[in-house]
């Protein structure tokens, strides 16, 4: 498509002068249907170029083997982005950042208790080299220097803000070369001189990221490496949610305010988010932040110009009048807002609990400890330990030394208390006599393994469980990833009315003639996540807020009938939820 270049002021394309106007969309946080949708969206809002992560943890999310399929099918994103027009930037990391579980790492890595990660360790770089490889041969004909449009490959993402190991980021450079990738490489990093020395390579294109004051962050950027097009790497048109936290918006005027500043500076720049989409399953990130752990909401709106189910906003029409009044006149948009439906109330009329379902869901791992999911071979999801206790306990207190994230404890199947990291630990004494026994249960969720920090290393799960001051050996644990296979094997009974502890709930949504985008509202529930027709939309948590709708998009709902299944942690008044045509983020 064409082969980009630059000399000291300004990027180049097949030799002519060349700015780059991208937006980030993420085909893995995007349903495969709406590719094409959101990338003639963005194309017709007067943008050249989109730029996209890929996730390490979903390619490959068993250590050697690889998925390139349906959503993943990175290739297809890149032959549609050429199809619409545009030209792609492609970020594989190996790191990512992007408010993704664990910053996009695969979580199977933690397994191995001694390696260190995004260094120049010759066991992680083996690692990634054999993702690279997988991942460039599904790429590599859609590389600019093959005729493609990828045209643009990031080295690493922000690594100043983390380590300073410059063998390393030229090692991933090497790995690109060793696979292919002849095409402009660089980094990007936060505009200082401090995080640019530790993140970039003296030979290799550097950009910075921000979300305002474009002329002092790029008169930094200047002054670090002069003689270079200055762009920018990720501008911050909004920002992410965590729960407990206030939803972020910015104004569209304020967006494009900025986007004119940079153009005022001769500069390239790539929109961070153009489209955020969603955080399926249970693939959103945390944050560490003031000593707390702080999970990311599912929704990926990001107040971008398109919204989570690609709506166009006040921001896009601003942003593509900017680029009116400074690239001249475009041809109209298209596209259109999907439909919506306001399904209404759907009773959920089959319930099971955990503790029933779980020992049907999967087997059980018995060991003599209990163990963190990623030594379980666990990536995502729930786990529940159980054990019998037969000591002689005198009011002792459970005790452990890690319970990531939040747990639910039974003491013989009565609800015992609740226990959320950084944030609540209700006391929970074991009362026992020489010969009883008392039954032991903790679900134990992971809500996202930290993406950004030095708190990365994140292991999910508990250990070192104790009562008073003796640790407990011998445990039954069962790994519950939630998948599609494990949810169909929940043992359903009829149920009406509400719930008052962990459980599945079911029941069917109908759907009249083509089905269309819709947002699932679960008022009176507490916490849980939502899976519909097997496809898991994440979770909810009604109790920590901003988000209370879940995106439902119409590609996974047919004509018909729809299973609704809603795992609830914590109870619900009536198993009941709303299916309406208005998202709800805070
Ligand atoms: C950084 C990272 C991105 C993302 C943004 C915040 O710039 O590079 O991946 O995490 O912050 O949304």
């Amino acid at each position: 498509m064409g082969t980009l270049t630059y000399n000291e002021k300004t990027f180049l394309l097949d030799g002519k002068l060349f700015t780059i106007i991208s937006g980030a969309m993420h085909y893995f946080r995007i349903p495969r249907e709406y590719w094409h949708d959101r990338l003639l969206k963005l194309k017709e809002c007067g943008f050249n170029t989109v730029e996209t992560y890929t996730p390490w943890n979903l390619h490959e999310e068993h250590e050697g083997q690889f998925n390139f399929d349906g959503m993943l099918d990175v290739a297809a994103y890149a032959a549609e982005a050429q199809k619409v027009g545009l030209y792609m930037i492609l970020r594989p990391g190996p790191y990512i950042c992007s408010e993704w579980e664990f910053g996009g790492l695969p979580a199977w890595l933690l397994a191995y208790d001694k390696m260190p990660i995004r260094c120049n360790c010759p066991e992680y770089l083996e690692k990634v080299k054999r993702y690279y490889h997988a991942l460039f041969a599904q790429l590599r004909p859609h590389l600019s220097c093959n005729g493609g449009n990828i045209f643009m490959v990031q080295i690493e993402n922000e690594y100043g803000s983390f380590g300073n190991d410059g063998d390393y980021l030229r090692a991933v450079d090497q790995i690109y070369r060793d696979e292919g990738v002849d095409v402009l490489t660089y980094t990007s990093d936060g505009p200082s001189a401090y995080l640019l020395s530790g993140g970039t390579l003296p030979d290799r294109l550097c950009v910075a990221n921000f979300g305002s004051n474009p002329k002092g962050a790029f008169a930094e950027l200047e002054q670090f490496r002069p003689n270079q097009p200055k762009m920018c790497g990720e501008y911050w048109v909004g920002w992410f949610d965590h729960w407990y936290e206030q939803h972020h918006v910015r104004d569209g005027k304020e967006v494009a305010g900025l986007f004119r500043d940079m153009l005022d500076c001769d500069a390239s720049l790539n929109f961070y988010m153009f489209h955020g989409g969603t955080n399926f399953g249970f693939m959103n990130g945390a944050n560490f932040d003031n000593n707390t752990y702080c999970p990311t909401v599912t929704s990926y709106d990001y107040c971008a110009p398109l919204t989570e189910a690609g709506d166009l906003t006040d921001t896009y029409f601003e942003i593509r009048k900017t680029i009116e009044e400074r690239f001249g006149k475009l041809p109209p948009v298209t596209a259109k807002n999907s439909p919506k439906a306001a399904y209404g109330k759907v009773r959920l009329t089959e319930s099971c609990s955990l503790l029933d379902a779980a020992p049907r869901m999967t087997d059980k791992i018995v060991g003599p400890v209990p163990l963190f999911q990623e030594d379980l071979g666990q990536n995502f999801g729930f786990t529940l330990y159980t054990a019998t206790l037969h000591s002689m306990y005198d009011n002792q207190m459970l005790d452990y030394d890690a319970a990531n994230d939040r747990v639910v404890v039974w003491l013989d199947g009565k609800r015992a208390g609740l226990i959320e990291r950084d944030r609540r630990r209700d006391e929970i004494r074991v009362n026992s006599k020489i010969g009883q026994t008392v039954q032991f249960a903790a679900l134990c969720e992971n809500m996202g393994r930290i993406n950004y920090g030095p708190q990365m290393m994140d292991r999910k799960g508990m250990t070192g469980i104790r009562f008073g001051q003796q640790k407990h050996f011998s445990w039954e644990t069962y790994a519950l990833e939630m998948t599609k296979e494990q949810l169909a094997r929940v043992p359903y009974q009829p149920h009406n009315g509400g719930v008052s502890d962990a459980t599945f709930l079911r029941g069917t949504l109908t759907v009249q003639g083509t089905p269309a985008d819709t947002f699932i509202r679960l008022d009176g529930f507490h916490h849980g996540f939502v899976a519909v027709n097997g496809f898991n939309l994440g979770r909810y948590y009604n109790d920590a807020g901003p988000q209370k709708t879940l995106y439902c998009p119409a590609p996974m709902l047919h004509a018909g009938d729809n299973e609704i299944v809603v795992f609830e942690t914590d109870g619900c008044a009536d198993a009941v939820v709303t299916f309406t045509d208005t998202p709800e983020l805070g």
